[in-house]
């Protein structure tokens, strides 16, 4: 029996993981990741749905396609965290919880990485702790959804 839908948000360049800048992201594929997520997922009774975009108006309508359907949003922006002010006002239209996730850690990195629009607007934050960050995203919005 599904507990609800989680909504998996991943934005630009994040297609590339695996092959990106495998010291910064590591060797995992997003879809390795997606893996993880699925398997923390169902264990918690959460059905997936993941949407994967270079382009932030399309990840905008994701956000909006979750209000009322999904209980909760997982949400790597890759460099639209920085500043896309639309993806924010989307995720602060959506009722339910959001959890925000980083494979790096953005705050050790160059100036421009210290802002996170999402941080605003989500329950917390996860970054640093690479493919495991996922999992214990995935964790986090159990326990809020279980509030
Ligand atoms: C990232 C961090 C961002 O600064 C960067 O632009 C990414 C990935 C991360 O997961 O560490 O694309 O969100």
């Amino acid at each position: 029996m599904a507990n609800g839908i989680l909504l998996v948000l991943s934005g630009p360049n994040l297609n590339l993981l695996g092959e990106r800048q495998p010291e910064v992201y590591g060797h995992d594929t997003l879809d390795d990741h997606l893996a993880v997520v699925e398997a923390a997922a169902a264990a918690q009774g959460l059905d997936v749905e993941h949407v994967q975009s270079n382009h932030e108006g399309e990840l905008v309508d994701a956000v909006h396609g979750a209000r009322g359907r999904c209980s909760a949003i997982l949400v790597n922006l890759g460099a639209l965290t920085h500043y896309a002010w639309s993806v924010h006002d989307a995720l602060a239209a959506f009722e339910g919880p959001v959890v925000e996730v980083h494979l790096s850690t953005p705050a050790a990195r160059e100036p421009w990485r210290h802002t996170s629009v999402v941080a605003p607007v989500a329950d917390g934050t996860i970054a640093g702790l690479g493919a495991e960050g996922y999992r214990l995203a995935v964790e986090a919005v159990a326990t809020l959804l279980a509030r």
